[in-house]
């Protein structure tokens, strides 16, 4: 009787939810997916609808007790928000929006912003699905943003809500993912090329790059890669850290055999255009429907250098690897030939960030104006529909941003949370346009409180980098446009002597790092000229100045409003045992006009009734 009261209900709210909200139903398949531990104990799916901003989460985890997911940041514990739900030995269900006030203590949120839409247990699981706006007007719920997101997710052995360090834990995930492997077109004449190293031996040191140059597939006619995935191996697995693939031009010379990227041989650095990049965590990536990369072609790059990041943090000795990426490729064109356009700070050491800083900003400036003078032939509109964001150990965020006859047109990425550890390809969710003439800024913020002496612009990982890669199309001949400060202005401002680049250089180790100091100088990094060099695939390199725009940020857009209504502070159900209010009469005003009229109905209490009613009889 109760379980067809259910199917009625879920059949009727399916019917009225509006086509849109169909990722939000209770049971419609969320696209997204990923195991939040190394042991594979708990499993997250999610989905979301990017234009109600509303995202459904599933927690699936291998325990009879309570289970919890929120989102936390890369500092502390405390302040995050956890989303907790459990089914108790007698059947009935509580389900609540809390927040960490301290490492391992619970509070519930006055305002409860996670709608439940369902939660069952059975001898293994104990599953969770609810959703919630991507901003709440709590301040206790941390936004979901298209930044990289800090997911936590912890569980108890029973109902006793209590957080243990065994059983917390925190995987940096791009949530706000665009396209899905899975809705894409998979051409029937694939064909498979492994890009991998052969039987590297695995240094003991805690991190190695290691590189090595490899041909792509020599083809007799135009071809077109559209996806990449990790190959990685069992034994290696876990010590493979990031992989990029890096697309050769046809001016260098390259080296043979395998060798630390960024070590005594500088040759084992050259090719600097990302193509793919993965990392731990991370997943395939498949190019939109209507985009390849071309080869085949004069035009098109032959070779490419594989880099390997290992992390052997414990030092095991004799692990052999052959990891690397697997390409797809096909004789089935797409429309678009893909493009990589490098954006950022000059990789060289007049890119300095001083020591114990607690936020310093970098900047890198392009101008376009030059590339269809450089290009060789016209330059068509570029459209962008990718990017991928690159810092060392010290970055914490990066943007870069479109300027248009002197005015910020938009933010074409960003990432507030950055983390070195998630390199991957990232969709935007529109196409961007850049026109010849348009100017582009990309601002890098550093971190460097653990640090005592000066970090400079390079290759290595105790250098930093400060790079943004577009993929775009249709492609030109245009491979890099990044820029740097006139140093000599910024020794002066510094108070130092300097009278040539070099000079300015080495006057950042006569300076005095005080707060006052980095602040100083970051302010003359920005007010300086910009020397901007662009270069083209065949390695033609030209320069132009300019200076640095100011960046007005983009306003958040408005918060949502609990459907759920305030919970009052004399509200005295005891936290963690109480499903969200029931007052639906009541709270329809303050509801999204979005949201789906299921999320609406599910989300009040009536599935965990029902569900507590079903197994209480069971
Ligand atoms: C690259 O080299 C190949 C073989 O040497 C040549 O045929 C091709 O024209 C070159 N491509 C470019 C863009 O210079
Ligand atoms: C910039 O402004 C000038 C003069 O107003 C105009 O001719 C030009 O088309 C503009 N450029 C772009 C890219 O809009
Ligand atoms: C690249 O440059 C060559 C000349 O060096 C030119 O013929 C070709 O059209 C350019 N390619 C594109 C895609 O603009
Ligand atoms: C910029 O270009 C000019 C003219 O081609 C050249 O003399 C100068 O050395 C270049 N400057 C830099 C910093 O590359």
């Amino acid at each position: 009787m109760a379980r067809a009261l259910l199917f009625q209900l879920l059949l009727l709210t399916a019917l009225a939810a509006p086509s849109q909200g169909n990722h939000l139903g209770p049971t419609s398949r969320l696209r997204y997916s990923r195991f939040l531990d190394p042991s594979n104990v708990i499993f997250l799916r999610w989905d979301f609808d990017y234009k109600a901003e509303i995202i459904t989460f599933e927690l699936q985890v291998r325990t009879a007790g309570w289970v919890g997911l929120g989102v936390t940041n890369r500092y502390t514990r405390v302040g995050s928000d956890l989303v907790v739900g459990g089914v108790l030995p007698d059947g009935n269900v509580y389900f609540s929006d809390q927040h960490l006030v301290d490492e391992d203590t619970l509070e519930k949120d006055g305002s409860q912003d996670a709608e439940l839409q369902r939660l069952t247990e059975d001898a293994v699981y104990t599953t969770m699905r609810f959703s919630r706006p991507f901003r709440s007007c709590d301040p206790y719920d941390q936004d979901i943003t298209s930044d990289t997101v800090r997911v936590l997710a912890a569980y108890g052995p029973d109902d006793t809500l209590k957080l243990h360090r065994e059983r917390t834990f925190v995987k940096s995930i791009f949530l706000l993912q665009m396209i899905q492997p899975d809705d894409l077109h998979v051409p029937e004449d694939t064909i498979i090329h492994d890009l991998e190293l052969t039987d590297f031996l695995i240094p003991e040191d805690d991190t190695t790059y290691a590189c090595t140059f490899l041909p792509l597939p020599i083809v007799s006619k135009k071809h077109h890669i559209y996806k990449f995935e990790p190959k990685l191996v069992d034994r290696s697995e876990t010590m493979v850290h990031h992989i990029l693939v890096y697309a050769c031009g046809n001016a260098s010379t390259l080296p043979t055999g395998i060798s630390d990227c960024y070590g005594a041989d500088p040759a084992f650095s050259l090719c600097s255009q990302v193509i793919v990049g993965w990392a731990v965590g991370g997943t395939s990536y498949q190019f939109p429907d209507d985009v390849g990369i071309s080869i085949g072609t004069p035009l098109d790059p032959q070779w490419i250098r594989l880099e390997i990041h290992y992390s052997n943090f414990h030092n095991l000795p004799g692990v052999y690897d052959s990891s690397g990426i697997r390409m797809y490729y096909t004789s089935q064109l797409r429309k678009h030939d893909m493009g990589v356009l490098q954006l950022g700070f000059f990789t060289f050491p007049i890119h300095f960030i001083p020591p114990h800083a607690e936020s310093f900003m970098s900047y890198g400036l392009c101008k376009t104006e030059k590339f269809e003078e450089m290009n060789g032939a016209p330059v068509p509109d570029i459209q962008v529909y990718g990017y991928l964001l690159h810092t060392h150990l010290a970055g914490r965020a990066l943007q870069a941003v479109q300027y248009r006859n002197g005015t910020q047109l938009r933010t074409i990425c960003k990432d507030d949370s950055y983390d070195f550890n998630l390199q991957e390809t990232r969709d935007l969710p529109y196409r961007v346009e850049i026109k010849p003439g348009d100017e582009l800024l990309v601002e890098c913020h550093y971190q460097t409180l653990d640090r005592d002496f000066l970090t400079f612009g390079g290759p290595s990982t105790i250098n930093e980098m400060c790079l943004i890669f577009l993929f775009y199309y249709p492609r030109n001949n245009i491979s890099s446009c990044m820029g740097y400060p006139d140093i000599i202005f910024v020794a002066h401002e510094m108070g130092e002597e300097a009278s040539d680049s070099m000079e300015g250089m080495m006057a950042m180790n006569n300076v005095e790092w005080t707060p006052e100091n980095i602040k100083k100088a970051e302010k003359a990094c920005k007010e300086a000229q910009q020397t901007v060099i662009i270069k083209t695939i065949d390695e033609i390199v030209e320069n132009t100045t300019g200076w640095v725009p100011e960046i007005t940020p983009t306003p958040r857009g408005p918060c949502s409003e609990s459907s759920g209504g305030k919970v009052e502070p004399q509200d005295k159900a005891p936290a963690g045992f109480r499903t969200a209010p029931v007052a639906l009469s009541g709270s329809s005003t303050a509801t999204p006009r979005r949201l789906p009229l299921a999320a609406l109905l599910l989300g009040q209490g009536a599935v965990s009734w029902l569900l507590a009613t079903l197994q209480s009889r069971v």
